[in-house]
């Protein structure tokens, strides 16, 4: 029985459920704006950068902490730890992930609650002009937007309570065929209502005069980290139910290859819509991260009648989106409670551990509702409200360290559990290679940008 729910029973299942965990908000809706705000061209030409240079080689790490690991992200690292003679202190690597995770989870509710809401406002239809008094008037609304958060975190709790086979497994098989179709869709409407060469062109040039700056640079590694779901357990705990013979290159090459390319699509999903609608001489860099909310609600309600169809499709995927990736985000810590409760776990105790942590991420998510309106002039350094706060210590603050601490934990401490067969890598060079990187460029990197960057949103102290 309980060898039966700790693995996936088919060799697709982690294949379909890390690339449902890597594509969700973070793509279509925090990519796009993040790139809208850093310029275009530049900030995309960093992030496939970081996604192939530290995001993959720090992917592969963690799924193969899991792997090897087999058990929730805190047992993992512990299992680990022993098998190589280090110290129990490095499960402080899981810990970390699974604050995260109930971090993000908390405020990550809260964006898909606007989701589902502006799928209904935007099928309502929305008159020309309005979109930004609406979005103002929902965000002032704390029990509207908790009704919206609840719906969506509940609805998640439900599938992760059911297991990985009968829930994840089963919820995925559904879900990404669906997300991929609505990509291609609002993609294609894109190139045929939109200016798509305008949209091309913003994405993929940049000019002599765009200078680099060290909160871009911390800005796309973390959008690539968050993205590809690096660094909160996630990975881990999927890692840990994969059958032995999966190969963890092969499988994270899917996943990293499949995530970057929904967020590239996403963008030529949204850009060429936005420049047709708006005229080319439009600067995305307005709305920040009101893009999906305020700039394409204004544009889809432009777009007349069709908009009332096109809106809530473009809606519904990213609703689609965020709840799997939301199930995901779950995974860790519930894996994490059901074993605490149990050393041989049941039905019953992973449903009490899904209760136990929804009631954790829903006081969290309370709080980041609060950011929008009751505590919005709560501020700390240019963190301006609690929801930001959450937003900054999860994303930039804890994934950084966290997958810092899981390279050099690979990469000087697990030297003599690491084998090309698990990881499916036979040539030798890229072997090494792959540990070098693990044991010196993303930890001098990923801390060296994480000083950099909290000295200049905490304390404001800026090098470059
Ligand atoms: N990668 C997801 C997204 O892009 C978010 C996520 C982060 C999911 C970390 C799981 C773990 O929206």
């Amino acid at each position: 029985m309980a060898g039966n729910s700790n693995q996936w029973n088919n060799n697709t299942a982690f294949l379909l459920a890390a690339t449902g965990s890597a594509v969700g908000l973070g793509n279509i809706w925090g990519f796009p704006y993040k790139a809208g705000e850093n310029g275009g061209g530049l900030f995309v030409l960093l992030y496939i950068f970081f996604v192939i240079t530290l995001g993959f080689p720090v992917f592969m790490a963690e799924v193969f902490i899991g792997k090897k690991g087999k058990s929730n992200p805190v047992s993992s690292v512990e299992n680990l730890a022993k098998a190589s003679n280090s110290s129990k202190g490095w499960s402080i690597i899981g810990y970390g992930g699974i604050l995260a995770s109930l971090i993000i989870a908390g405020y990550y509710a809260v964006i898909a609650g606007f989701v589902i809401n502006y799928g209904f406002i935007s099928a309502g239809g929305v008159d020309v002009g309005a979109a930004e008094a609406i979005y103002t008037s929902e965000k002032a609304n704390f029990w509207e937007m908790t009704m919206w958060f609840s719906i969506f975190l509940f609805g998640s709790g439900f599938v992760v309570a059911n297991g990985i086979d009968k829930g994840i497994d089963k919820a995925m098989r559904v879900l990404l065929p669906m997300l991929f179709v609505l990509v291609f869709a609002m993609v294609g409407y894109g190139a045929y209502a939109g200016d798509f060469s305008k949209g091309l062109e913003y994405l993929f040039s940049w000019k002599a005069e765009d200078g680099i700056t060290a909160g871009m640079i911390q800005g796309a590694i973390g959008q690539a980290f968050f993205s590809l779901s690096i660094g909160m357990g996630t990975l881990m705990a999927f890692g840990a139910y994969m059958p032995n013979d999966q190969k963890v290159s092969k499988a994270s090459g899917v996943v990293v290859t499949a995530d970057t390319g929904v967020a590239i699509l996403a963008g030529l999903a949204i850009f060429p819509l936005a420049f047709g609608i708006y005229g080319a001489q439009w600067s995305p860099d307005a709305g920040g991260d009101t893009l999906v909310f305020v700039t394409l609600t204004e544009a889809f309600a432009r777009l007349g009648d069709l908009g009332q169809f096109v809106g809530p499709l473009f809606f519904f995927l990213l609703a689609v989106a965020a709840f799997s990736s939301m199930i995901s985000i779950l995974e860790p810590s519930v894996a994490f409670v059901t074993e605490k409760l149990t050393r041989n776990p049941t039905k019953n105790t992973r449903k009490i551990a899904t209760l136990i942590i929804m009631a954790i991420c829903f006081a969290l998510s309370l709080i980041s509702v609060a950011g929008h309106n009751v505590w919005a002039d709560k501020s700390l350094g240019t963190l301006e409200n609690p929801f930001e706060m959450m937003k900054y210590f999860a994303d930039d603050f804890l994934l950084l360290l966290v997958g810092a601490g899981m390279s050099i934990f690979v990469g000087w401490r697990l030297q003599n559990v690491v084998n090309s067969d698990d990881m499916g890598i036979t040539n030798k060079g890229f072997m090494n290679l792959w540990v070098f990187v693990l044991k010196f460029i993303s930890p001098i990197f990923l801390l060296g940008i994480w000083v950099l960057g909290n000295l200049d949103r905490i304390f404001e102290i800026s090098f470059f």
